[in-house]
C-alpha cells in the first residue's frame, strides 16, 4: 500500500510540475502548448494509436464543461487525474481519480467565453495528454 501511495504521489507531483512546465504564456500564444509538451490527438509522439483512449473528449453544456477520457479503470492502469487550465495555465479545476472508479469522468462550471481552454488527462503509464477547445 505504502509503495502505490508513494507512486499516486509522485505521478501528481509529476504532472503538476508538467502542468507548471506547459503554461507558459508564450508557448500558449504560438499554440504549441498541445505539441511540445504533451501528447494529443494530432501528436502522439512515442504512444502511436493511443489518443482515442488517452486525449480527453469535451462536451460542452452552457457553463458546463465535461471532460472524458476513455480509457479503462484498473489497478495496474488508470487515468490520474484530470486537470482544466485557461491559456494563461490558471487552473480552473482538477479531478483526481482512483483505480476503483469506473470512468475518468469530470465537470467543470466554466462561467464566460474562453477561446482556449485545456484539458488534461494524466495516465498512470502513458503520460499527459491534452485537448485544446474553445468555450
Ligand atoms: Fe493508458
Amino acid at each position: 500500500m505504502q509503495k502505490r501511495r508513494d507512486f499516486l504521489k509522485t505521478s501528481l507531483l509529476t504532472s503538476a510540475g508538467l502542468v507548471a512546465a506547459t503554461v507558459s504564456p508564450a508557448l500558449a500564444d504560438d499554440n504549441k502548448m498541445d505539441s511540445i509538451f504533451a501528447y494529443s490527438q494530432n501528436n502522439e509522439g512515442r504512444w502511436k494509436g493511443k489518443s482515442g483512449s488517452h486525449a480527453p473528449v469535451i462536451t460542452i453544456d452552457g457553463n458546463k464543461v465535461t471532460v472524458e477520457t476513455k480509457h479503462g479503470m484498473s489497478e495496474a492502469h488508470y487515468i490520474v487525474k484530470h486537470s482544466l487550465l485557461d491559456s494563461k495555465g490558471n487552473v480552473l479545476g482538477e479531478t483526481i481519480f482512483f483505480p476503483t472508479d469506473k470512468k475518468a469522468i469530470s465537470t467543470f462550471v466554466v462561467e464566460g467565453k474562453y477561446t482556449e481552454l485545456y484539458a488534461l488527462s494524466f495516465c498512470n503509464i502513458h503520460d499527459l495528454w491534452v485537448t485544446k477547445f474553445s468555450k
